[in-house]
This record gives structure tokens, sequence and C-alpha cells, in this order.
């Protein structure tokens, strides 16, 4: 079977010391200064070790070591240290679970939905329902609730807050902000089934006002399209693509599969297994199977005109 090369949006990596948010410089933080103090342990230890195999190995004729059972001071010593090092890390641990995990907002900003394997994401606020891309005002901390409609998933997104799993029946909740404009990768970091690994999303932090321009982008319904476009619509709307579907300005409704309103503005089609261009749209639905082995929808056998008439269509979702 050849697998699709992915195509990522250019700097779209895991960066995972390079944090970019207060939330995640706090676990930063937390984690270099534990590396500090558990790789001073890790010499002195070692260090005694080996001073110990040199100094003290057994020589041809020597002595007997003096035998000696207990001693109370060392004893204290080797129980105070190790105290007081665990107290220490306890500490600063509270202090950096107050910054990075505070508990969450009476309303969430953002409904985060996992589904094999795409992630949905709702602004209850606005009403504005995003697939795999999440948009976030910059630097004001959002509460997000995270669910699942299936398996456990994990919303990673390290440069910007520490990971969640998304629990079927059991919300989750997470803050999530950037200090900084641009785009993040995320990646769904629990296995939850064949295509786990194309589970990304991009969480895209920009300033108030193109939030704003974003959602109200969002909240267009489709057009009603011409030509080719709406020969496509007829047949989205006569196949069984509104059974799982949904394109705001139709009848299509259901929200089994990803909303596809604006599903040309999307970079990448199948949670980032190719990028989103027509070629790619017109290869996925042919046979869907052939790009994402094992995603839900199958393959409906659609003839090269048909999905020719699909794309138009697509392509107009902006
Ligand atoms: Cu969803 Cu792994």
């Amino acid at each position: 079977m050849v697998y699709p090369v992915p195509i990522l949006a250019a700097g779209s990596v895991l960066r995972v010391f390079e944090p970019d948010s207060p939330q995640a410089r706090a676990i930063f933080n937390l984690g270099v200064v534990c590396a500090v103090i558990l790789g001073l342990i890790f010499v002195i230890v070692a260090g005694l070790i080996v001073f110990a195999l040199m100094r003290f190995r057994w020589r041809e004729g020597a002595p007997d070591p003096n035998q000696m059972a207990g001693n109370k001071r060392i004893e204290i010593v080797w129980t105070a240290i190790p105290a007081a090092i665990v107290l220490t890390l306890f500490v600063l641990t509270a202090r950096t679970m107050t910054i990075s995990d505070p508990p969450p907002a009476s309303k969430p900003d953002v409904i985060v939905i996992g589904h094999q394997w795409w992630w949905e994401f709702r602004y209850p606020e606005t009403g504005v329902v995003a697939v795999n891309e999440l948009h976030i005002p910059l630097g004001k901390p959002l509460s997000l609730r995270l669910d699942s409609v299936d398996v456990l998933h994990e919303f990673w997104v390290p440069e910007l807050t520490r990971k969640m799993t998304a629990v079927p029946g059991h919300p989750n909740h997470i803050w999530l902000q950037s200090d900084k404009p641009g785009t993040y990768l995320g990646i769904c970091s629990e296995f939850c089934g064949t295509q786990h690994a194309w589970m990304h999303f991009f969480v895209v932090a920009e300033p108030q006002a193109n939030f704003d321009a974003w959602t109200q982008a969002q909240l267009q319904p489709a057009a009603a399209p011409g030509g080719d476009a709406a020969k496509g619509l007829a047949l989205f709307q006569q196949l069984s693509c509104v059974s799982c579907h949904a394109v705001k300005g139709t009848p299509a409704n259901a929200n089994v599969a990803p909303d596809l309103t604006h599903i040309a503005s999307r970079r990448e089609l199948g949670a980032g297994i190719v990028a989103n261009t027509p070629d790619n749209l017109r290869r996925w639905l042919k046979n869907p199977q052939k790009v994402k082995p094992g995603v839900l929808m199958p393959n409906f056998n659609l003839t090269d005109e048909q999905v020719n008439e699909l794309v138009a269509y697509f392509e107009t979702l902006k």
C-alpha cells in the first residue's frame, strides 16, 4: 500500500522547548528546574559510587573494614535530604499547576470534540463550528471543554498548553492561550485507532480584529453556486453525503463527519494527511480509503464526472 506523502504547512512542527504562553512557560520552567535538580542528584550519587569503587576496592592482604551497625546521624541526614528535595518539587509543582491548570471558567469558550480521526471546535458564544483549525485571539486565555464522541483522544499543543485527554461522556477542561501570533501544530497524543497519527490540527493565534473577521467569515452560510458547482451541490444532496456532513445554507445538517461549509478555506484534508488542493480532494472523493486507509468515509465509487462536479462545488466553499 502506498501512503501519501504528507505536506505540512511551513513551520508546523511541535516545538516542545519553545513555550509561547504563560501556561506552557510555567510547565517548561518547572521541567528545567526538575532537570537541574535531578541532574545534580545523578552526578553526586554516581560520583560517590565511582569514588567508593576506586578508593575502597578490595586489595590482597588488606584487613576487613570496620564493621558497624546503625548510625543515627547518617540516617537522619539521608532521610532529611530526599525529603527536602521532594518537598521542594512538590511546592514548585503545586505553584506551576495554579498557573497552567486553574479551575475552568463557568462557560467554556470553545468545545473541543475528538472524533476518529479529526477535531471539531465549537464556539458556543458565536455558533462557529470549525474543523481541525482552532482560531484564538492573541493574549487571551480561553477555557476549553474537551469531549469525545468515540474513544479516548488527547489534545496537545506543546508550545501553548499541557496535554489533556478527551474522554467520551466525561468532559475535561484545559486553558489555552498564545502570546505570539502564529500557527501552531497540535496532535492527538493518545493512541485512538488506525489513523491516530493523522489527527493533526492547527491553532491559529491572531490579533482580536483578525479573529473577529475569521469568526464573521465562518458564520457565513454557503452561497448558491453556478455551473459545474451547482451540479456538484445537487449531487451532494442526492448522494449519501448529507447523512454525515453539514453545509450551512443547505438542508445538509448532519454532524457525524466534518462540517463542510468552509472546507475550501482549510489548509489540509484528512486532519493533516494531505494538503487541501483540488487534486488531493479529487483523490479523496475517488477513494478516501486510498488516501487515509481506515477513515470512516467509505469509497462511494463515484465516477470521474461526479468527482469533478463535487470538487467544483467544494472549491466554492471558502
Ligand atoms: Cu485521536 Cu489519537
